[in-house]
């Protein structure tokens, strides 16, 4: 078993295994380099060439203990052929929501949009440099993927005026976002992901008496699926306030948790393995203070199953020596 398989399935705390959020991404100039040979990012994603290619470039450098595949949690909105583009600067823009034209779509005219995805994973998974790590497969949460295909834009602060509106749409959207996510994460696992994380990036943008409908029985509903297959489930709902709340009701096998949250207050109430938590900012900083904000985790966590990982993803300005900096002081500590 991996090491940070062994943690989550295990309780196992004597190790501290690491990988980082987008840890395949802009801060990487050979990831920059294809980048700019390949300027449509969803063509670049169902390239399983290249997607497997950068998806390996960070363990190539450093010694991770995961490989998350390159890929997007706006698959599955273009998967059921809704219009996904990436603009630079701006984010994600996507096409009208044709709420009769999804319902239509079956399982496999999704997979014949996004199969590239999951030979992707086959051959990351296969790779010997994946050897004794973890291949990670992901998607994105029905409350944040609704938040994407009914905005059509990164919402930042706010939800556009009038997004609960149309209950029944909203509705028929979770009903058929349940049914192609459990797909989607079936898919993955069958190609050799061995790990699911769950982003629910956008969590943080409901009021409390909102959550049950929208955040923890949608996952619930996805966690529960994933660990019937007999594989473990990172949660991640970014911004939520009361983490312990969530992981009683949702039951995650692991919580990947914020910058925003006092590590302390976790390590007090959540008994379930931790991932994460350390503003990714703070890479951009000296490597004294790396080691002093590294450590303030690693101390906490001490005696609980952690993995270390970052509060969000890396960002594109840090240096890939940072990088290198951290993964070998947290493999030492
Ligand atoms: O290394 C990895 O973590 C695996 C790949 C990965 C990407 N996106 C690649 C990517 C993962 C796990 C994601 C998840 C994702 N995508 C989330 C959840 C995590 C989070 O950041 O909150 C969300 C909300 C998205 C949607 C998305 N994709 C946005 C908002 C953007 C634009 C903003 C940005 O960060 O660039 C993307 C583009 C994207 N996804 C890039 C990468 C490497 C940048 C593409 C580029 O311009 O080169």
């Amino acid at each position: 078993m991996s090491p940070i398989n062994k943690v989550i399935v295990n309780n196992q705390t004597d190790i501290n295994p690491i990988w980082i959020m987008r840890q395949a991404g802009r801060y990487l100039p050979e990831f920059r380099e294809v980048r700019k040979k390949n300027p449509d990012f969803i063509k670049l994603c169902l390239n399983s060439d290249l997607s497997s290619e950068i998806t390996l470039q960070p363990i190539k450098r450093f010694d991770l203990d995961a490989a998350i595949i390159f890929s997007d949690i706006l698959m599955l909105p273009y998967g059921l052929k809704q219009h996904v583009e990436f603009k630079k600067n701006i984010g994600p823009i996507l096409g009208e929501l044709n709420l009769s034209k999804i319902s239509k779509l079956d399982e496999i005219d999704f997979i014949e949009m996004i199969h590239p995805v999951y030979k992707a994973i086959n051959l990351v998974s296969k790779n010997n440099l994946t050897k004794n790590k973890s291949t990670i497969g992901f998607v994105g949460a029905p409350w944040t993927l609704l938040v994407y295909m009914i905005n059509r834009q990164s919402p930042k602060i706010k939800l556009k005026d009038g997004f609960f509106d149309d209950v029944f749409l909203i509705n028929r959207l979770l009903t058929i976002l349940e049914k192609f996510l459990k797909l989607h994460i079936k898919k993955q696992i069958e190609s050799g992901a061995e790990i699911i994380q769950i982003f629910d990036s956008w969590a943080g943008l409901l009021e409390e008496k909102m959550l049950p409908n929208y955040v923890y029985i949608p996952t619930l509903n996805l966690v529960e699926y994933t660990k019937s297959l007999g594989v473990p489930v990172i949660c991640f709902p970014r911004g939520i306030k009361d983490y312990k709340n969530y992981c009683e009701i949702v039951k995650p096998s692991a919580i990947c948790i914020d910058y925003e949250v006092d590590p302390l207050e976790i390590l007090k109430n959540i008994k379930i393995p931790v991932q994460g938590g350390m503003d990714p900012k703070i890479l951009l900083t000296d490597k004294e203070n790396i080691k002093k904000e590294a450590e303030k985790y690693l101390d906490i966590f001490k005696d609980h199953p952690y993995i270390f990982n970052l509060g969000h993803g890396v960002l594109p300005e840090t240096n890939p020596s940072t990088m290198d900096y951290l993964v070998k002081m947290v493999k030492d500590y």
